[in-house]
């Protein structure tokens, strides 16, 4: 049993994980127990810079005082009533979203996941009613090396072995474009039973992949021409992370659909949302769609706390402008070991460097495990791809420490 108040060693963490738990995962072997804007700290007393931010779920920092504090006195409150009764914070929340965000209305959930599935449930009911698809003809446009989640809806849209093999039979009604390529989008458009066409504004799970200047905009308004709803996922790349609150305000491309969660409660828990407007939103009715935990009093009020901060400390702002210092650090990195790192690539705060070597070999690991073993705590993504994102909170004299060490385990590193 492990006594109250007492915490375990890394290793005893490890092995019960092990142990006991799904080996659905691949760790670093770093335990953390503890997190304060962009530091996280092992039971011993390691000090790291957290360079993933929880896939950017932490963009506000870990632990942000103003968050924990809505957490704390809501929690004192009242914290589920389900969505059989109405609850006092559910409707504040949704006007300060919608209003903040420009939509008719908000449809709350929980995981980012989730926001995807209601999306596309949204997507198709609107096709059935709105644009006259014919019953059960929807289909739905996905780019190749898309992430949404785990779901079998989900893990359907994939191309990602790793994701979808041996979970089949698949979800019916998708087809898959390759991103970034508007003449696939223009002549899969011609169908005319596409009711949406659902992508990340960056593809942050495929490795930090920008697609080119324009692409968004273009993409939004060929959708438009075919009547077709243009669905962004920005889970990842939403809420300040990018230096625009959305990715798509870079392009001035305001989505039929938004998906948001993760940093819309600032890693506290987990608090996703779907926003439209009404034309689409109306069309589903009480009892066809929800969820028990969706729209909780507390997730709201943790929900507004984590926007609010986003707000009140210019993170988007922030993450602009470090994220050019950053990429101007690494592109003086790559120019002394052109033979480890290929490029860097990003936007705001959202960045990766692609390491010179197959997703097979263990590079990328590596220089992983020699930052976690110099204070700064970062992980491969399709193996030979590091993604770097800190929380928003990062001051420019913290990013330039975060650079010498990436600079220093770089500049030393052996393949
Ligand atoms: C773009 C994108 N959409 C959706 C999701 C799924 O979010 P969740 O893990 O909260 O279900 C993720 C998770 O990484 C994501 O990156």
């Amino acid at each position: 049993m492990i006594q109250e108040g007492l915490t375990i060693h890394s290793q005893e963490a490890i092995n019960l994980e092990d142990r006991y738990g799904a080996h659905n995962y691949h760790p670093l072997p770093v335990v953390l127990s503890k997190g304060e804007g962009v530091f996280l700290w092992s039971p011993e007393g390691k000090k790291y810079y957290d360079f993933l931010s929880a896939y950017s779920a932490v963009n506000q920092g870990h632990c942000h005082p103003k968050i924990l504090q809505a957490l704390y006195d809501q929690a004192a409150q009242l914290t589920l009533t389900s969505r059989a009764f109405h609850n006092d914070v559910l409707g504040q929340y949704e006007k300060y979203i919608t209003e903040l965000l420009g939509y008719d209305k908000v449809l709350p959930m929980n995981t980012g996941v989730e926001g995807g599935e209601t999306a596309l449930k949204l997507c198709r009911k609107w096709a059935y009613t709105v644009k006259g698809v014919p019953e059960n003809q929807a289909k739905i446009i996905f780019v190749e090396g898309n992430f949404w989640g785990r779901t079998l809806a989900a893990i359907s849209s994939s191309t990602d072995p790793g994701s979808y093999k041996g979970f089949g039979p698949y979800m019916p009604g998708y087809e898959l474009i390759p991103y970034n390529n508007l003449e696939a989008l223009e002549k899969a458009l011609e169908d005319p039973n596409v009711a949406g066409f659902m992508v990340e504004p960056i593809q942050g799970e495929a490795g930090v992949v920008v697609p080119d200047e324009g692409y968004l905009k273009k993409a939004y308004e060929l959708c438009k021409a075919k009547n077709v709803l243009f669905i962004a996922d920005e889970v990842q790349t939403g809420l300040a992370r990018t230096g625009k609150m959305l990715c798509c305000d870079h392009e001035g491309v305001k989505p039929d659909i938004l998906i948001l969660g993760k940093a819309l409660s600032g890693g506290v828990l987990p608090v996703s949302a779907v926003l439209c407007d009404d034309e689409i939103m109306l069309t589903i009715k009480p009892g066809e769609h929800g969820s028990t935990y969706g729209g909780n009093p507390l997730a709201c009020r943790v929900a507004m706390a984590a926007l609010q901060v986003l707000i009140d400390e210019n993170l988007a702002e922030k993450a602009q402008k470090l994220g050019v210092i950053f990429r101007e650090r690494m592109n003086k990195i790559i120019e002394q070991r052109p033979d480890l790192i290929i490029k860097v690539r990003g936007k705001g705060l959202l960045n990766a460097i692609v390491i010179n070597d197959s997703e097979e070999s263990p590079t990328a690991w590596n220089i992983c495990l020699n930052l976690a073993e110099k204070g700064l705590l970062a992980k491969p993504t399709h193996g030979n791809i590091i993604r770097f994102a800190p929380p928003l909170v990062i001051n420019e004299i913290q990013l330039n420490d975060c650079c010498n060490i990436i600079e220093e385990v770089i500049l030393e590193f052996q393949k």
